[in-house]
């Protein structure tokens, strides 16, 4: 990968929706309370869309603010990818959607599924694209909805989930930067585990899908729990290993927020200290495709970052689906 055309991040951009739940307002609406959700996952609010908004809706909103810090409009882009398991519709995608608004007349567009690693499988899509030639600046976004799909009477998922987005502008940059490795994989058969089984072509639809709840996150806790410690874990080894680097060469550890137990074992495992590790799931708690971007994102607005960094983004989700990227930012 070194030898291509370095490409890296060269805009940042992201956007929650206002509305906040926070873990008393879920205390009046089902039977939890505060320091269970703390204390086994580390979230205490989320972000919430407003009726009105769709995932186009915030992806458009973090987009136009990774084209600000890029000092790019839509019409320099060439191509975008929107990372989601929320699309305002099964057609269009949310990226034609997107195309539009932006003015990103002639751009290819289309989404990517791959839950929560969707925005790393949509990195290396971008930059594979660009060393290739074919493309020159891409915006790639991680943007969910979860809300929609959330069944707000189940304890053991609804409190775990919120709603953002988080944009960046992938193209060339100078020799040196950009991205190093990806480390992208799936374990198809753990899908159930995790997953929204209504609304496709294997179950429309229907009074009883409505009925039975199909439309709903059904979630197998405890085993996306270990998949999740394991894969963090090894795709970082493994993402490390395929760039040449050391976990110590690590400035800048961006997990997959969904959980702060899941971050911390990872921490441990590859002892890192927890000044190179960005957590916000307190604030957002789990975004699924969005989550990743948000934290990167956030750490870049918050100067944790500089210019010649070595940032090792992993994260876990539906699938089920694992990708770690090394990124010299
Ligand atoms: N409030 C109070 N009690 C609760 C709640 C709640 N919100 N939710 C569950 N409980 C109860 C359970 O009913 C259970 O009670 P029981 O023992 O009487 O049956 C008890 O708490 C313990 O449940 P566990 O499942 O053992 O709790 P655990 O410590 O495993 O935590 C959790 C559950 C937080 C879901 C954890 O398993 C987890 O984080 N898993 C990974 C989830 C994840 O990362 N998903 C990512 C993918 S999301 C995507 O791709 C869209």
């Amino acid at each position: 990968m070194n030898n291509l055309r370095p490409v890296g991040v060269i805009g940042t951009g992201k956007y929650v929706p206002e509305k906040i739940l926070t873990n008393s307002d879920l205390e009046k609406m089902v039977d939890t309370n505060d320091e269970w959700i703390v204390s086994r996952t580390g979230i205490k609010e989320r972000h919430i869309a407003a009726p009105d908004q769709a995932t186009s809706d915030l992806a458009y909103e973090a987009a136009i603010k990774a084209l600000e810090s890029a000092g790019m409009t839509g019409s320099d882009l060439d191509l975008i990818i929107v990372a989601t398991i929320t699309p305002d519709s099964s057609f269009p995608s949310t990226a034609c959607i997107l195309q539009d608004k932006l003015g990103a007349k002639g751009a290819a567009a289309f989404d990517l599924s791959a839950a929560c690693s969707g925005f790393v499988y949509g990195l290396a899509t971008a930059t594979s694209f660009i060393q290739s030639g074919m493309y020159n600046n891409a915006l790639v976004i991680g943007a969910d909805c979860l809300s929609r799909i959330t069944d707000y009477t189940d304890r053991n998922t609804c409190v775990l989930f919120g709603d953002g987005a988080g944009a960046v502008i992938v193209g060339e940059v100078p020799e040196g930067r950009g991205f190093k490795s990806f480390d992208l994989g799936a374990e198809g058969a753990g899908g159930s585990l995790l997953q929204m089984e209504g609304g496709g072509s294997r179950l429309p639809a229907s009074v009883e899908t409505v009925e039975n709840k199909k439309h709903y996150i059904y979630m197998n806790g405890r085993e996306v729990f270990k998949f999740a410690v394991r894969v963090m874990g090894t795709a970082t080894i493994e993402v490390l290993r395929k760039a040449g680097l050391e976990r110590t060469d690590v400035d800048l550890f961006v997990p997959h927020q969904a959980n702060i137990r899941i971050i911390q074992s990872a921490m441990q495992r590859l002892e890192l200290p927890e000044e190179k590790v960005v957590v916000n799931v307190d604030k957002y708690a789990n975004t699924s495709a969005a989550s990743i971007p948000l934290a990167l994102v956030e750490a870049a607005e918050e100067g944790r970052m500089k210019a010649g960094d070595t940032v090792l983004m992993v994260g876990f989700g539906g699938g089920l689906t694992w990708g770690a990227s090394v990124l010299v930012w």
